[in-house]
């Protein structure tokens, strides 16, 4: 039998992921998006985000380049996806929170319905994949109904994606589980269709989950809402430990110790940013309320609310440290992205607290391994230093604001020599402070004790 034909519209962090480890698993595989430069990146087996092996992954089936399967090809063009005449179409693009607003901005999703309807002249299963919000997959069902030349015959199915940044290959290849959700009335070939994609290596021992369109979208915002509520959890922790002189490192290695609370994401510090759990929760309330069950949510409000005053409290923090006035003083900040190993600078904590510090005055010079480009991008009027030893030439502090395994291995007495004073405060509770304490540091911590 030959390989299911699949199309990945959207090459994000997510559509980028997924083409290939479609590819990976065997399926010939197009993939489009509308960014010409994009494209023509992603043609020549290179990726436009750091993402860890993706590289390596996209290389090894990318047709034209050498000892490629061949496999996976790339287009700007939807008559190209068209004349592709593919079995399944995953919808991969994102939904970015509206300016202004709390809800999420469906646009493109939609635009790439509209754009793909035409194509579908003959049965067809379309797989969205996309954080959306509850309600979306029937709306947009009716929509390829009335659009597409095959009218009926165009299923479509919800398969939520939890992939993390910086983890995107691992999560894809070998999710946790996998969520297909299809609607009441279909004939069930769109569920035997994504069965099949699944039957791979990438579904062997997976649980599966299969149930209706309202569920599947509601299970991926569910999920982040509660990863997003066990960071702000911690983060209130955090608070009162401070208060109270408590250990919040220790305090979530001992509640972590219970198998029904767990250890994971329960790191305080600055709290959660990034692409997704922070709106993601504000699209959820904002769905929610349309639905009338506004109340439901109004814990995510705090949840929020948290997280929003881990940033300023950071900025208090390190400008008590400095003498109460950040004017005139050197800040050296470690990391600029919302967590290590990703490029991606949106809604980023470490960049939201150097923009802070350099509005009040403080002479900010950021260093991130990977995060540079972006983040003078998005804060040109900041300093920026090649290195995390020039970062902190002649600082007054230092700020450990991403937690990237290079920070952790800097040494303290090298970069002690450099500063003008030997204060470092960690903004993600993950420097040894015995380690800073014995090379002459002041070391401070979110949540914990000075020493
Ligand atoms: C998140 C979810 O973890 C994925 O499952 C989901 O698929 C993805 O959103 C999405 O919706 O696409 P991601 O945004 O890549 O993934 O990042 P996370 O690893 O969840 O981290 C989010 C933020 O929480 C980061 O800023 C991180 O520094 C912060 N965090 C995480 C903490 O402050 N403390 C922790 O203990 C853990």
């Amino acid at each position: 039998m030959a390989p299911l034909k699949i199309t990945v519209i959207g090459t994000g962090y997510l559509g980028a992921t997924h083409a290939a480890a479609m590819a990976e698993l065997g399926f010939e595989v197009l993939g489009l998006d509308v960014v010409p430069e994009k494209i023509a990146l992603l043609a020549s087996g290179r990726v436009p985000m750091y993402e860890p092996g993706l590289e390596e992954l996209l290389s090894a089936h990318v047709a034209g380049l050498p000892g490629s399967t061949g496999r996976l090809r790339f287009t700007t063009s939807y008559e190209e996806l068209g004349a592709f005449d593919a079995d399944v179409h995953f919808v991969c693009v994102n939904t970015p929170q509206k300016h202004g607003e709390y809800a999420c901005d469906m646009s493109y999703v939609d635009a790439v319905v509209e754009s793909l309807a035409p194509h579908l002249t003959r049965p067809a299963l379309v797989v969205g994949k996309s954080t959306v919000p509850v309600g979306s997959a029937e709306r947009l069902a009716a929509k390829l109904t009335a659009l597409a030349p095959a009218g009926e015959e165009i299923e479509l199915a919800w398969n939520p994606e939890f992939l993390r940044e910086g983890f995107a290959v691992q999560d894809t290849l070998h999710p946790d589980r996998i969520v297909i959700g299809v609607t009441t009335n279909s004939s069930a070939r769109g569920e035997k269709l994504l069965r099949e994609v699944y039957a791979t290596p990438m579904g062997e021992g997976t649980p599966l989950v299969v149930t209706d369109f309202p569920t599947s979208e509601l299970v991926k915002t569910a999920a982040n809402s509660f990863l997003a509520t066990k960071i702000s959890f911690i983060n209130a922790m955090a608070e009162v430990c401070e208060a109270a002189g408590g250990d919040v490192v220790k305090l979530a290695e001992a509640i972590g110790y219970d198998e029904r609370i767990g250890k994971k994401f329960l790191r305080a510090g600055i709290g959660f940013g990034g692409g997704c759990l922070p709106k993601d929760i504000r699209a959820f309330m904002a769905r929610a309320g349309e639905l009338g069950a506004d109340q439901a949510l109004t814990f995510l409000r705090e949840v929020d609310s948290i997280n929003m005053r881990r940033r300023g409290h950071m900025v208090e923090l390190a400008r008590d440290a400095v003498g109460g006035s950040f004017l005139g003083k050197r800040v050296a900040v470690l990391g600029a992205t919302f967590k290590p190993d990703s490029d991606d600078v949106r809604d980023s904590p470490a960049l939201n607290v150097a923009g802070q510090i350099h509005l009040q005055g403080g002479q900010v010079t950021v260093y991130d391994p990977k995060g540079m480009d972006n983040a003078r991008r998005v804060f040109p009027t900041l300093g920026y230093a090649d290195t995390a030893l020039d970062a902190a030439r002649g600082a007054e502090v230092v700020l450990h604001l991403t937690e990237w395994r290079e920070f952790r291995d800097l040494d303290p007495a090298a970069l002690g020599e450099v500063v003008t004073d030997r204060l470092v405060l960690d903004g993600r509770n993950a420097l040894d402070p015995a380690l800073w304490r014995a090379a002459g540091w002041t070391y401070r911590a979110m949540g914990r004790p000075r020493a």
